[in-house]
């Protein structure tokens, strides 16, 4: 990850065994900014997306917004308002009104603490890790934060599976939140899908607004729905928002073209088009070793 070969060198920020994105606040202190997620001051009504990159954040968050709502209207903020590890002041977050959608990317051993004694309500995404390797591909390719563009071989080597990938990489993420769940007594944890809210979004989305104990009618639920589908979120996110206040400093791409490139596809099995033979056979051999004694299952198509 060190260095993209083609183009000029760039370094991420470490930490903690993670690479990080270049995120200012993260590029300033990336220790710092942790320590201040794990002891941030939490509300009982808070909703934590925590949620590994590419996997659906965004979806998600607007349709947990509109939950929360309980009406189809699309935020006024993007997510980046309420994404702990890149807004530029955590002041932002105490004065949010509540209930708090926050989200982030941050593996379950440094989340709030508070939060997680309140009980409070985290919704994780899970999507397969050969979609979010070729999202992640697309994503780094647009925005440059690691340099120059690169191929897929060599992203996936020396990103996706190198020795110090993004947030710690895709199987430590979902295996520490795996066993964080099981720990679960409380029922705070609710885990999605991708795949399965893409082919069952009316039946996902119920028993998300069941999650957050939010009661609503059949014909708001697919207002949301339809809402929120990839097409439709694409156009509203085209057509407003306001992502370049948040996040300073991301010059070298216009961020209004960062955002409208993030809702690329939206589909399952774009990784056939990417993974040759080869490489399908290496991940599948690395996933049977590092998931042997895990319960998740994933969906490739
Ligand atoms: P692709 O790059 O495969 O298209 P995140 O928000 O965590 O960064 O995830 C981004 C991925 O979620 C992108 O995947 C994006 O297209 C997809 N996505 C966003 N909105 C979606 C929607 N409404 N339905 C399905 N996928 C969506």
């Amino acid at each position: 990850m060190e260095q993209n070969g083609e183009g000029k060198p760039k370094q991420p920020v470490i930490f903690d065994g993670m690479a990080l994105p270049p995120f200012p606040p993260l590029v300033k202190d990336a220790k710092g900014r942790f320590e201040e997620i794990r002891d941030l001051h939490c509300r009982k009504d808070d909703v934590l997306l925590v949620i590994y990159p590419k996997s659906g954040t965004h979806w998600v968050w607007e349709i947990v917004c509109m939950l929360l709502k309980k009406k189809a209207e699309y935020m006024k903020e993007t997510k980046e308002f309420f994404f702990l590890e890149a807004i530029p002041d955590m002041s932002v977050v105490h004065n949010l009104a509540s209930p708090r959608p926050l989200n982030t990317h941050v593996p379950y051993r440094w989340l709030p603490k508070q939060h997680i004694e309140n009980g409070g309500k985290i919704v994780h995404v899970l999507r397969n890790p050969k979609d979010v390797a070729v999202s992640m591909f697309h994503h780094f390719n647009n925005t440059k934060e690691f340099g120059e563009p690169i191929d897929f071989k060599t992203f996936y080597e020396r990103v996706f599976m190198g020795p110090v990938p993004l947030f710690g990489g895709w199987f430590s993420y979902e295996k520490e939140f795996e066993q964080a769940e099981a720990k679960d007594t409380r029922s705070a944890i609710f885990t999605l899908h991708y795949e399965s809210l893409k082919k069952n979004p009316i039946q996902e989305t119920k028993r998300l607004a069941k999650f957050l104990d939010v009661d609503l009618s059949d014909e708001v639920l697919a207002e949301i729905v339809d809402k929120c589908s990839f097409k439709k979120l694409k156009e509203a996110n085209d057509t407003m928002k306001d992502f370049i206040k948040i996040v300073p400093g991301k010059t070298e791409v216009n961020p209004q073209e960062i955002m409208s490139k993030l809702y690329r596809k939206g589909e399952i099995g774009d990784w056939k088009n990417h993974f040759t033979v080869a490489l399908n056979e290496h991940f599948d051999a690395v996933f049977k070793e590092e998931m042997k004694d895990s319960k998740i299952q994933v969906q490739y198509e």
